[in-house]
């Protein structure tokens, strides 16, 4: 495993390009699940300077804050409240451009302007959690990120 990742790439997609094989690299031959997805928050958010970058895992019939990178949070979110608990209900990527558009949205952190949510399934296609990651930006999440994060997400093997 590389010491440091290299921070390489002008447009969002050549820094996805970059980012995907070093988190690769990252949870190669780790199975630890808390390990993989607390080293993937810390090099998203490292790479992206995102505000807050973490995992709410399922516990309970709720959202459980998990391990993440950024000031505190809300330890536990109900299923269909906020963004992460709306995600999580309807099975759906959620992009939202800003945040005090978003009726329910749940403020961690009055930083936060855009989010984006994306369900994380098992393998028997269960959705076992979230990834969330908040911006200090209006607008800074599309299409491109959610195809990449997906992709990150695989890498997981969760
Ligand atoms: N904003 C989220 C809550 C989690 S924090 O952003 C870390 C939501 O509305 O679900």
């Amino acid at each position: 495993m590389a010491e440091e990742l290299q921070i390489s790439g002008h447009s969002k997609e050549e820094k996805y390009h970059s980012l995907l094989p070093q988190i690769q690299a990252l949870v190669d031959g780790e199975v630890d699940m808390v390990a993989n997805m607390a080293n993937t928050c810390a090099a998203l958010k490292q790479y992206f300077q995102f505000l807050w970058v973490g995992f709410y895992l399922v516990k309970e019939n709720q959202l459980v804050l998990g391990p993440f990178q950024g000031p505190i949070a809300c330890t536990r979110i109900h299923k269909g409240k906020g963004v992460c608990g709306t995600s999580w209900a309807k099975a759906e990527v959620i992009i939202v451009d800003d945040v005090e558009q978003f009726p329910g949205h749940i403020a961690c952190s009055l930083s936060s302007k855009s989010e984006i949510v994306l369900p994380i399934y098992n393998s028997s296609k269960e959705i076992i959690g979230v990834l969330d990651i908040d911006s200090d930006q209006l607008g800074s999440f599309d299409l491109i990120d959610a195809n990449y994060l997906q992709q990150i997400i695989q890498l997981l093997k969760l």
